[in-house]
């Protein structure tokens, strides 16, 4: 049949916001990204694609679509696109990269708060009729010291929001200058000081060779034993076996994960630990944040299929 408007795939449920600002001049389809099948089934016809994390554009999604012009990623990272592949075939990939980075900021504090007072053993307790409360004491964060791995954009605001609760903040990252980071009141340290000096620790790294495995087992032999550490950036950053390990025996006290090495994960031994709180990777799932993604990669898919200049964020 012959296609009068380019067409649009949406691979993965994202705002209604989001085709609203696709406006009318495109068809719009859908498809399950998740699932192989409907998505090399629909790819085919698409000029652009959207996508959230579940939808994996790699070369043989590419290849099995001739007529596209843009992946479109409602979102920061860009795990799940090929890019290298989709820039050989001419492909333009972009994403909504400051789209959902106070949602994400939010779930590490609420993470790390709830990691400090138990809530989720105590909900449960409740829930079942248990009233506990002296076996579900807390710690304060105020005044501890909270180490932030990583501070880019998602990391300064987990920075700006643990310091409202009196935490002393430091961080590590080898691509940020410490005079910037004093202006926000952060002190810029190496690894190893941080791992030393961190009651709280939080995560706020894009996956690469470099960062995989960057919290392992040797790095978990030197921190505090009361250490409670907050991972909502991206699964295996922090070995999942080493973690599991340092929890089981109380090397540290407490974890709050949002991702995993492999998603979706169900049945991680981490979900028996009672010292484990634990979401379904969902840093960027708010309205605000989920909004502001598709009304940015959409916007980017106008400009791209008209062929304009897509500018960075
Ligand atoms: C992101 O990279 O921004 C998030 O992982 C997006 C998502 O949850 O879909």
């Amino acid at each position: 049949t012959p296609q009068t408007r380019p067409v649009v795939l949406i691979a993965e449920e994202l705002s209604p916001a989001t085709v609203e600002a696709l406006g009318p001049d495109f068809e719009i389809r859908s498809c399950d990204g998740s699932d192989r099948e409907s998505l090399l089934g629909a790819i085919g016809d698409a000029d652009a694609i959207l996508v959230r994390s579940a939808t994996k554009v790699d070369a043989e999604a590419l290849a099995a679509a001739p007529r596209l012009k843009v992946v479109a990623r409602a979102g920061v990272g860009l795990d799940n696109v090929d890019v290298k592949a989709a820039t050989q075939s001419g492909v333009m990939v972009v994403n909504a990269p400051t789209s959902n980075i106070v949602s994400a900021a939010e779930l590490a504090v609420a993470l790390m708060l709830a990691a400090a007072r138990h809530l989720s053993p105590a909900h449960a307790a409740l829930k079942n009729g248990e009233w506990k409360r002296s076996r579900y004491t807390g710690i304060e964060l105020y005044e501890k010291t909270v180490g932030i791995v990583g501070l880019g954009r998602i990391g300064v605001l987990v920075a700006q929001r643990l310091s409202a609760f009196g935490m002393s903040v430091i961080a590590y990252d080898p691509y940020v200058q410490a005079g910037r980071a004093a202006q926000m009141g952060v002190r810029l340290v190496d690894l190893d000081t941080l791992l030393a000096e961190s009651d709280f620790m939080s995560v706020h790294l894009p996956k690469t060779p470099e960062t995989a495995g960057l919290i392992g087992a040797d790095e978990l032999a030197r921190v505090k034993p009361s250490l409670v550490l907050v991972n909502a950036a991206r699964g295996g950053i922090v070995d999942e076996e080493a973690l599991y390990d340092a929890l089981k025996t109380g090397r540290i006290a407490a974890a709050g994960l949002d991702v995993f090495a492999k998603e979706p994960c169900t049945d991680s031994p981490l979900f028996e630990l009672e010292n484990v709180v634990a979401t379904p990777h969902l840093g960027a799932s708010t309205d605000e944040a989920q909004e502001k993604a598709g009304v940015a990669v959409a916007r980017s898919v106008r400009l791209a299929l008209a062929g304009e200049l897509v500018p960075d964020a």
